[in-house]
C-alpha cells in the first residue's frame, strides 16, 4: 500500500521549476516529475505556479507541492497502488475543478506517473508492462522515433518560423538500429551546417535540434535531406515537420516572417497558400507527416489539408489532449494523428483512454515530450505499453532527451525476441 507521498521543487530542462514526487510502498520509494510547456489554451490541464514575481519569476511551484504533501498525501495513503484508476479519480474528486487547477495538474500527474511506477512494482513486472494492463492491451510495441534534428519556431533564436524538422527511421529492423540511423544523421547533418553556415549554426534550440540561421523550411529540408543522403539510408529514413502554426497565425493570415528582425509584411499567407506549400513540401522532399498546419482553431484548412491524403495530419494544438476536441475531431475528420502530452490531461488514466479513442478512430499516436521535460523517461515505457507506434522526445542530443530513448534501448534488450519494432506499421 501507499505509505507516503511527498513532493519537492526541481528545476526542467529550461531552467524553469517542476513538481518531483516520491511516493512510497512497501516495496520501495518511486520517483516522477512532471514536464511542462507553453500553455496553449484554455482547454488543458492547469499547472500551477505560485506567481509570486520574487521567487524564480514567478515560476515557483510551491503551492503545487504543498498540496501533494498534505492534501493528496492525506487522500492516498493506505490506497493499492495497482488500482490506478482509483488513484487518479480520488485526485480529480479532491481537485473538483475541470482543468485541475485547484491542485494543479503539475502535482496530480507526478503523483500519477509514480503511483504507476509503484504499481509496476507492486505486481513485480516492468513499467511497460503495467501499463499494457492497465489499458487492457498487450501487443507491446517499440515506437518508431521522431528525433528534432532542425529547431525553429519559439523554441530556437533563428528566423525559421516553423518548430521542428523531425527524422523518423522507418526503415530501421529495431529501435536500437533506429537509434544508430538518427545519431548518424544528426552527426552528419552538423557537419552539412557547419560547412555553410560556420560553427555557429550548430548552436541547438530547447529540443536539441540545431538552429542555424535559415528563414525558410526548404532551406532546412534541403539540409536534412543532404545529411540523409550522407549517412547512406536514403529512403529508409523519412521526414515529419511540426508547423505550430498556432505560433504565426495572425488574423486568418500566417506569417512566416514572425520571428524576422526586419520583417516586410511580404510574408503572409492564406491558408490556401499554405495548403499549397505543403503540397510542394510534400512532393518534393520524403515527408510522411505534419503536425499543426493551421492555427489551433482554423479546424476548416485542417480538415481540407488532411482530406488530400498527402500525409498523416498530427493535431497538438489543435487538440490539445482533451477528449472533447479528440471527439470533434474524429466527428469531423479534421486530422488523422494525436499528439499525446501527458501534462496537458493530468493523469495517466486519461491518457489511456484519450489514446484509446485515437486508436478506436485508426488514427496514428505519437506521444510526446515538452519543451521543458526531465530526466524521467515515463513518456518511453508508456509509448511501449499502449503501442502508440510513434514518439517524439526530441533530438538524438541531450540528456533529457536521451533519458527516453535510452530507456526505449532498455525495454527492447529486455524484451529480447519478443521485441517488435513498429516500422513500417507506424500510424497503427
Ligand atoms: P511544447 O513543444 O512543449 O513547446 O508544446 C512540443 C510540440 O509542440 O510538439
Ligand atoms: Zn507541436
Amino acid at each position: 500500500v501507499i505509505t507516503k507521498v511527498k513532493a519537492r521543487q526541481i528545476l526542467d530542462s529550461r531552467g524553469i521549476p517542476t513538481v518531483e514526487v516520491d511516493l512510497f510502498t512497501n516495496k520501495g520509494m518511486f520517483r516522477a516529475s512532471a514536464p511542462s510547456g507553453d500553455p496553449t489554451g484554455m482547454y488543458e490541464a492547469v499547472e500551477l505556479r505560485d506567481g509570486d514575481k520574487g521567487l524564480y519569476l514567478g515560476n515557483s511551484v510551491n503551492r503545487a507541492v504543498k498540496n501533494v504533501n498534505e492534501k493528496i498525501s492525506e487522500a492516498l495513503v493506505g490506497m493499492d497502488p495497482t488500482l490506478q484508476s482509483q488513484i487518479d479519480q480520488a485526485m480529480i474528486d479532491l481537485d473538483k475543478t475541470e482543468k485541475k487547477g485547484e491542485l494543479g495538474a503539475n502535482a496530480i500527474l507526478a503523483v500519477s506517473i509514480a503511483a504507476c511506477k509503484a504499481g509496476a512494482a507492486e505486481k513485480e513486472v516492468p513499467l511497460y508492462k503495467h501499463i499494457a494492463d492497465l489499458s487492457g492491451k498487450t501487443n507491446l510495441t517499440l515506437p518508431v522515433p521522431a528525433f528534432t534534428v532542425i529547431s525553429g519556431g519559439k523554441h530556437a533564436g533563428n528566423n525559421l518560423a516553423i518548430q521542428e524538422i523531425t527524422i523518423l527511421p522507418i526503415g530501421a529492423s529495431r529501435f536500437e538500429e533506429a537509434l544508430q540511423m538518427g545519431s548518424e544523421t544528426y552527426h552528419h547533418l552538423k557537419a552539412v551546417i557547419t560547412e555553410k553556415y560556420g560553427a555557429h549554426g550548430c548552436n541547438v534550440g530547447e529540443d536539441g535540434g540545431f538552429a542555424p540561421n535559415i528563414s525558410s523550411v526548404k532551406e532546412g529540408l534541403d539540409l536534412v535531406k543532404e545529411a540523409i543522403s550522407r549517412t547512406g539510408y536514403n529512403e529508409r529514413i523519412k521526414i515529419a515537420i511540426d508547423v505550430a502554426a498556432t505560433d504565426f497565425c495572425i488574423g486568418t493570415k500566417y506569417d512566416l516572417d514572425f520571428k524576422s528582425p526586419n520583417k516586410s509584411g511580404q510574408n503572409f499567407k492564406s491558408g490556401e497558400h499554405m495548403i499549397d506549400m505543403y503540397k510542394e513540401l510534400c512532393t518534393e522532399y520524403p515527408i510522411v507527416s505534419i503536425e499543426d498546419p493551421f492555427d489551433k482553431e482554423d479546424w476548416e484548412h485542417v480538415k481540407h489539408f488532411s482530406s488530400l491524403g498527402l500525409c498523416q495530419v498530427v493535431g497538438d494544438d489543435l487538440l490539445m489532449s482533451n477528449p472533447k476536441r479528440i471527439e470533434r475531431a474524429i466527428n469531423e475528420s479534421t486530422c488523422n494523428a494525436l499528439l499525446l502530452k501527458i501534462n496537458q490531461i493530468g493523469t495517466v488514466t486519461e491518457a489511456i483512454e484519450v489514446v484509446k479513442l485515437a486508436k478506436d478512430a485508426n488514427w496514428g499516436v505519437v506521444a510526446s515530450h515538452r519543451c521543458g521535460e526531465t530526466e524521467d523517461s515515463f513518456i518511453a515505457d508508456l509509448s511501449v505499453g499502449l503501442a502508440t507506434g510513434q514518439i517524439k522526445a526530441g533530438a538524438p542530443c541531450r540528456g533529457e532527451r536521451l533519458a527516453k530513448y535510452n530507456q526505449l534501448l532498455h525495454i527492447e534488450e529486455e524484451l529480447g525476441d519478443h521485441a517488435v519494432y513498429a516500422g513500417d506499421d507506424w500510424r497503427q
